[in-house]
């Protein structure tokens, strides 16, 4: 079952995240459809701007956990690495609708777009911490950077959820937008980011990152490999038992 769904019209590639019975959980065969989306669209002449969404009231509940749980392999090229590495480096422009849960990646890889709009119904989390993980997507970087260090490290350390408009005030979506508008308000905006001057806006895009490029890219390889390391851990272990025995981690046992 393909739970990503691409599609190419005028100029915008829609990826929709489309699997609403796990709450849009992200499993290896659906970062590798998102990774290879954004990968040959950066190519491919009739894209000019690339959309994220998901459903109404569901944006993505991040990592599918159960494949955490699961013995998959731990590279560090593994299909979520890939997805990662794909949109931070993506010269073409972003848009991302963001409604409902919006829970580790879901909130990380919003550091990456380059317009966001969120329904009032949004959910952000970066719950890394309580699952004994680290940020990823350089959002450990990027965090502090943008909202100060204080602010991050509450969103970070204590990994509680936000709203869209905590979210709007401290600059990760460009605009809290109604529920039955927020798809429409995107793709209008992606829309008129298709007329604009290819070059003009790969190369904005490009001078507004440089500074921080090579740094963003260091951090996101460091994350990853502590990333890696604690996904072993009996920490991760038991957050993610707690999560599917529907009980609070106990860390307690931990040193
Ligand atoms: N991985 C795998 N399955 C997930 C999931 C995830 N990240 N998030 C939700 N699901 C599954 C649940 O196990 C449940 O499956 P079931 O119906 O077979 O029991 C189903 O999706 C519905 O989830 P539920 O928790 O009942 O929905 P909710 O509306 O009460 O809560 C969330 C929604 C997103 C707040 C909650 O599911 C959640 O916190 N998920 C985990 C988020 C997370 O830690 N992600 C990893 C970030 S790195």
């Amino acid at each position: 079952m393909n739970h990503i769904l691409t599609e190419t019209k005028d100029g915008i590639l829609r990826i929709e995240i489309d699997r609403p019975d796990k709450k849009n959980a992200l499993t290896a065969a659906m970062y590798q459809a998102m990774a290879d989306a954004i990968k040959a669209a950066e190519s491919d002449a009739k894209v000019r701007v690339i959309l994220i969404h998901g459903k109404a009231d569901l944006f993505t509940a991040g990592n599918d956990l159960q494949d955490f749980l699961d013995n998959r392999p731990r590279d560090d090229d593994r299909p979520a690495f890939q997805f990662l590495r794909n949109i931070s480096r993506a010269q073409k422009p972003i848009v991302a609708a963001v409604a409902g849960a919006a829970v580790g990646i879901g909130t990380t890889m919003l550091l990456h777009c380059d317009l966001v709009y969120a329904a009032p119904n949004a959910r952000l989390q970066l719950p890394f911490v309580n699952l004994g993980l680290v940020p990823e997507a350089a959002s450990s970087l990027l965090l502090p950077a943008l909202v100060g260090y204080q602010r991050a490290a509450e969103l970070l350390l204590l990994g509680e959820p936000f709203s869209a408009q905590v979210a709007k005030d401290i600059g990760i979506v460009s605009a809290v937008v109604p529920e039955d508008m927020l798809l429409e308000t995107a793709l209008a905006q992606a829309r008129k980011l298709t007329q604009k001057p290819a070059a003009s806006l790969r190369l904005t895009k490009q001078l507004m990152k440089r500074s921080f490029a090579a740094a963003m890219a260091e951090q996101m390889e460091l994350e990853i490999g502590h990333y890696g390391e604690l996904l072993g851990a009996p920490e991760a272990k038991e957050a993610f038992t707690a999560f599917f025995e529907k009980r609070k981690p106990d860390f307690s046992k931990f040193d």
